[in-house]
């Protein structure tokens, strides 16, 4: 009932389909995320989760299909621009530079989408970036690391890190492709507490795999299999529904 026409959409997708030759990746999905909303993605390998996420990063052209973005389909919108429009990606392995410090890794990735910056200056000297870098860093509680190399942060600080990186953005929606990959158990609770924080300025659509994290922390769920929608709502109804059971959830249910 909540769901109908009362929540706010940022981002949708209406029938949107990829092909990759004979292949169906993504067979005409339609979702949507609202404002304040975490969204979550789940099935099982090779559903076309990522490929969801490559769509609506731009990374990928649709076959088929609309997306649209604050009521502006930007399906043909290029993935710099989806950037600039406030779609912020983090990936499925992390995508950091080991060798730099924490912060210059969040600095390069503010300074990548700062309109206007003058990229002649010399980066560091610019002040304005350092604090948005600083600012994302404190963000995602990895404030105390910042001038440590990032390769000899934890997993976990890893993938904190590049949240932060997405962040320096300035997204309106975060797309995170299983930011809980290779994260021990403490770390995992950490990461569900900060996406809950940070669901209230941010709509995310987080793909994941670890069903407890997923149901501890997702306000509805998209269930995908072999590239279509099995179903979708609300955590309780997708833990009831028999067809997911059947399909993917097992012991969860
Ligand atoms: N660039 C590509 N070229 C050809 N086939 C691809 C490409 N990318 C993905 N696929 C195929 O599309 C299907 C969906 O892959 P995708 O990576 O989106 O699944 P996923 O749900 O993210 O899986 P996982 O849970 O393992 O990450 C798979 O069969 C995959 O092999
Ligand atoms: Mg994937």
């Amino acid at each position: 009932m909540a769901d109908a026409g009362t929540a706010s959409a940022i981002l949708a997708t209406e029938g949107l389909t990829r092909r990759f030759g004979g292949l169906v990746a993504v067979r005409d999905v339609s979702l949507t995320l609202n404002r304040g909303e975490l969204h979550a993605v789940i099935g099982p390998n090779g559903a076309g989760k990522t490929t969801l996420v490559g769509l609506l990063a731009g990374e990928l052209r649709p076959s088929a299909g609309r997306i649209v973005l604050d009521g502006a389909d930007i399906g043909g919108v290029p993935a710099w621009k989806r950037t600039h429009l406030g779609i912020g990606r983090s990936f499925q392995r992390t995508n950091i530079f080991p060798t730099l410090p924490a912060l210059e890794n969040v600095r390069l990735a503010a300074q990548a989408v700062a309109r206007g910056a003058n990229l002649l200056r010399p980066a560091a000297s610019d002040t304005k970036l350092v604090e948005t870098a600083q600012a994302a860093l404190a963000r995602v509680g990895l404030s105390g690391v910042a001038a440590r190399v990032a390769g000899t942060l934890s997993n976990g600080e890893q993938r904190q890190l590049e949240i932060a990186m997405t962040l320096a953005a300035h997204p309106k929606v975060l797309l995170l492709d299983e930011p809980l990959a290779g994260m021990g158990p403490e770390e995992g609770q950490r990461l569900t507490g900060l996406l809950k924080d940070l669901v209230r300025e941010h709509a995310i659509l987080l793909i994941e795999h670890d069903m407890d994290f997923v149901f501890a922390v997702a306000d509805r769920m998209t269930v995908m299999a072999e590239g279509t929608v099995l179903a979708q709502g609300r955590p309780d109804d997708i833990r009831a529904n028999r067809e997911v059971q059947d399909a993917y959830l097992g012991g969860h249910a």
